[in-house]
């Protein structure tokens, strides 16, 4: 039986938490999202009952957190559909995914000369590895710009999706302004020139789509923090064709097969590309992540998030003053936004008083705020969680705000 949205607030206990005598009404989901309270229990119960370190002993606590650690690898794939278990490379978070994919993709593919397309909507994250791969190769980085709606110019992208481009890599939903890239136009694009796709999908996979076959993405990454897991797991879901071609990121422990003082040969998938102990209860805590967000009809799960972003949306509207950025083709969950002449950080504090958790600043988006001119915003951003009584907290704080500055 599915789950009931409405049931959802009940299952998260922080939500009950006071905050400078308010109720807390936290819309900081895309810095973070908080966790039900499965996902606590199930970080206890490791801990509580079989923590031990997986692949290396051969008592009954190792077999039974390497035997969790690995149906965990399954569930991850099974949740994106991977074709294999394999390629599922468990990591710290999005930005240690997309690293590796940079150095050991990179080290790989990517000659003096080549060309990288990154776009101008990305996260740091998936912006400055990129560019220090093309300094330390020589290469050119290439960097798609928005319209000033905030979606992506399609027509530069296909200029500069050429004979030389190795890799592009995009966000499925940006963190600063919420446009949602059209992977299924994007995507066959770069395919069809023979050019691989990595999706940074740290801000959509709880939310749209994320069929990485059915996107057919050649790299796709998130993180459990950002999807009602833990912080300290991420994952990086690659084909297993370029997985098999690459070099190893990190090294050490259990990345190996033979290491002699001559030269070292090295694990199969997914193990050559995991040094050293993982991060184990946070695999453990992110399956449990996913069988929360599975309990929910999807269909349904994307109906009401979109349904409170257009409240959201049409609310932000009755602010006097109010500046809303961006007006993308579709959006997701991101509410990005100033009051005319006064500073994002000092409406973020003030807000704060209220017990209402937004963003503010830049976002990690520095090339966002240059193209808007601009630098930074309030960033309300909703999880599933959320209600129309958050927004109208949020609107109420605001026009308190306002009435505070005498504006
Ligand atoms: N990437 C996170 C954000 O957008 C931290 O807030």
């Amino acid at each position: 039986m599915t789950k009931t949205i409405s049931s959802a607030r009940a299952d998260f206990p922080i939500l009950k938490t006071m905050v400078n005598d308010h109720p807390l009404v936290y819309l900081d989901n895309a810095a973070t999202t908080q966790k039900p309270q499965s996902v606590i229990d199930a970080l206890v119960d490791y801990y509580t009952h079989y923590n031990s370190n997986i692949h290396r002993g051969n008592h009954s606590l190792a077999a039974l957190a390497t035997q969790a650690h690995e149906t965990t690898r399954g569930r991850v794939a099974r949740f994106i559909n991977a074709e294999h278990k394999h390629e599922i490379i468990f990591t710290r978070n999005t930005t240690e995914s997309i690293n590796l994919v940079a150095h050991s993709f990179g080290d790989t593919f990517v000659k003096e000369g080549d060309e990288v397309v990154v776009t101008q909507l990305e996260h740091h994250s998936n912006f400055v590895p990129w560019q220090l791969l093309c300094q330390r190769k020589g290469a050119h980085f290439r960097v798609v710009p928005f319209t000033p709606d905030g979606d992506l110019d399609l027509e530069v992208l296909d200029k500069l999706l050429g004979k030389r481009t190795r890799l592009l890599a995009l966000n499925h939903v940006s963190n600063s302004l919420g446009t949602v890239n059209p992977l299924e136009i994007i995507i066959p694009l770069a395919h069809s020139r023979g050019i691989p796709v990595l999706v940074d999908a740290a801000q959509s996979v709880h939310h749209i789509e994320h069929d990485v076959r059915k996107l057919d993405a050649d790299f796709y990454v998130f993180s459990g923090h950002k999807m009602y897991g833990p912080t300290g797991i991420g994952v990086l879901y690659g084909q297993e064709k370029w997985l098999e071609a690459m070099m190893p990121f990190l090294s050490g422990g259990e990345m190996i097969d033979q290491v002699t003082v001559d030269r070292t040969t090295f694990n199969q998938l997914p193990f050559k590309f995991e040094a050293g102990t993982p991060d184990i209860a946070g695999a453990i805590g992110l399956a449990a992540a996913i069988d929360y967000l599975e309990q929910f009809d999807a269909e349904e799960l994307a109906v009401y998030e979109d349904d409170l972003l257009r409240y959201g949306i049409g609310q932000l509207g009755q602010v006097p003053g109010l500046i809303l950025y961006g007006n993308p083709i579709r959006r997701s969950s991101i509410l990005p936004f100033n009051l005319e002449g006064i500073q994002h950080y000092d409406v973020g504090v003030l807000l704060d008083a209220y017990g209402i958790a937004v963003r503010t600043g830049q976002h990690c988006t520095q090339p966002i705020m240059d193209r808007l001119g601009i630098t930074g915003t309030v960033r309300a951003s909703l999880a599933l969680y959320n209600t129309r009584e958050d927004i109208d907290a949020l609107v109420q704080g605001l026009k308190r705000v306002l009435k505070m500055l005498k504006r």
